[in-house]
């Protein structure tokens, strides 16, 4: 386990000043560009939630959506979008959040998730926590469980996990001094 970290933090490359002044971005498209990187961060995933009866992997636009949908098709749940505002077809339930940057909004459909099932939240990346707590909001407006939250990266500088409250948070690596 501490090996894949050390090769998941080596293949995440930080770009200072982006998107404005003081920001240290921290860049996954390099992660995905390394295979053994990208496979051992789905691999530390699917290892803490087999044993966890998910029943459902809500990801969040647009990163979530990269990390998300191969660790549902290991433990063969349901991948469930939940997208920036009107992009869903359908019906959409609407939640709103303030990230690190703006204020935004999430849409998840309705029917997607059926009451009472068990659901994991994956994105990339926590740093003010606000993008989770929205996405745990709105899976329980619309009748889900929300069993955990899981990123690849936490800023702790930025106190997300504390917004998220009694909700477990699992993440890969820890990057300090934001
Ligand atoms: C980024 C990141 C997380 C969120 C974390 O998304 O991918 O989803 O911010 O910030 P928070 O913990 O303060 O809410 P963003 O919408 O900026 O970009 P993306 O569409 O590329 O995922
Ligand atoms: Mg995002």
């Amino acid at each position: 386990t501490d090996a894949k970290k050390a090769v998941i933090a080596a293949a995440i490359r930080v770009i200072p000043d982006f998107p404005k002044k003081g920001i240290m971005f921290q860049d996954v498209s390099t992660l995905l560009l390394d295979p053994a990187a990208f496979q051992a961060s789905i691999d530390l995933f699917v290892e803490q939630y087999r044993p966890k009866d998910i029943q459902v992997i809500a990801g969040f636009e647009a990163r979530g959506f990269i990390f998300g949908p191969p660790v549902a098709l290991a433990l063969g749940v349901p991948f469930v979008m939940l997208r920036k505002p009107g992009k869903l077809p359908g019906e959409t339930v609407g939640e709103e959040y303030i990230t690190e940057y703006s204020t935004d909004k999430i849409e998840i459909h309705t029917g997607a998730i059926k009451p009472g099932q068990r659901v994991l939240l994956i994105d990339d990346l926590v740093a003010t926590g606000g993008t989770l707590l929205a996405g745990a909001n709105l899976v329980r407006k619309v009748g889900g469980v929300v069993v955990e939250a899981a990123a690849v990266i936490e800023l702790p500088d930025l106190k997300g996990r504390q917004k998220l409250g009694d909700l477990p948070l699992f993440t890969l690596i820890d990057v300090e001094g934001e």
